[in-house]
């Protein structure tokens, strides 16, 4: 997984049909998905639950590209090589999980993934100052954790705050949260290269109908790096 910084959508499969999460996989990446987005959810971290690494582990065949799971669990350790196992490339947990990120962050690298942490709206950046050197990706998220189709939260002075922490870093952040081609330009503007989005890309499509996928994430993709041009 070579290190690049360019606008990367990665379609979160919360918004995809749960009955059909391969096809919906392949058909995202097919219509132009960088990433796909997983999203573990406990019931105890946040109150809502999804699925665990055995779900993960049954989509991943049908992933040709970078599997991220977003973990929001508490505890995080215990499950760390189950989804390893399960073929996750980038695993992220929550800094707000537990009093021991550090440990974590260097379990997930021990387990040969590339380790990612995220921060709740509430959190700010200096919560991963002492970690800087053991993350691959900083997720921040852009709503409160739990469900999708939540309206945007504004965090790009978090953004650029954690983009100059970075400095020259092979670091990614990533948004999470009411990403749309509306709010897409700020995120990216700030300094983020992977940009979630659930309802945003899933929106109008299905299985069967893909079109609407490639449109979908081809207008939050054009709205981010049209800030550049
Ligand atoms: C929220 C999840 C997000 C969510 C994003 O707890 O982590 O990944 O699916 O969904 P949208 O893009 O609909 O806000
Ligand atoms: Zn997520």
């Amino acid at each position: 997984m070579p290190f690049d910084r360019s606008i990367k959508i990665a379609p979160s499969i919360l918004a995809a049909d749960f009955a059909n999460f391969g096809a919906e996989c392949a058909a995202v990446e097919a219509q132009g998905a960088d990433w796909i987005h997983v999203d573990v959810m406990d019931g105890h971290f946040v109150p809502n639950i999804t699925f665990g690494p055995a779900t993960c582990a049954a989509i991943r065949p049908h992933i040709k590209g970078v599997m991220d799971v977003h973990l929001m669990i508490a505890p995080v350790d215990p499950f760390i090589d189950a989804f390893a196992d399960a073929g996750a490339d980038v695993l992220t947990a929550h800094v707000e999980a537990g009093p021991h990120i550090h440990r974590t962050l260097q379990a997930i690298r021990g387990a040969g993934m590339k380790a990612g942490v995220a921060l709740n709206p509430g959190t700010p950046a200096s919560a991963v100052a002492e970690v800087m050197d053991m993350v691959d990706l900083i997720c921040v998220m852009t709503v409160n954790p739990g469900f999708g189709g939540q309206k945007f939260i504004d965090m790009t002075t978090k953004i650029k705050t954690l983009r100059d922490m970075i400095g020259d870093r092979p670091v990614h952040i990533e948004i999470d949260g009411g990403v749309d081609p509306k709010t897409a330009p700020l995120v990216a503007q700030a300094g983020a290269d992977v940009l979630v989005a659930g309802s945003a890309v899933f929106r109008g499509g299905s299985v069967d109908d893909p079109t609407p996928y490639g449109n979908n994430i081809r207008a939050i993709r054009e709205a981010a790096l049209g800030v550049w041009t």
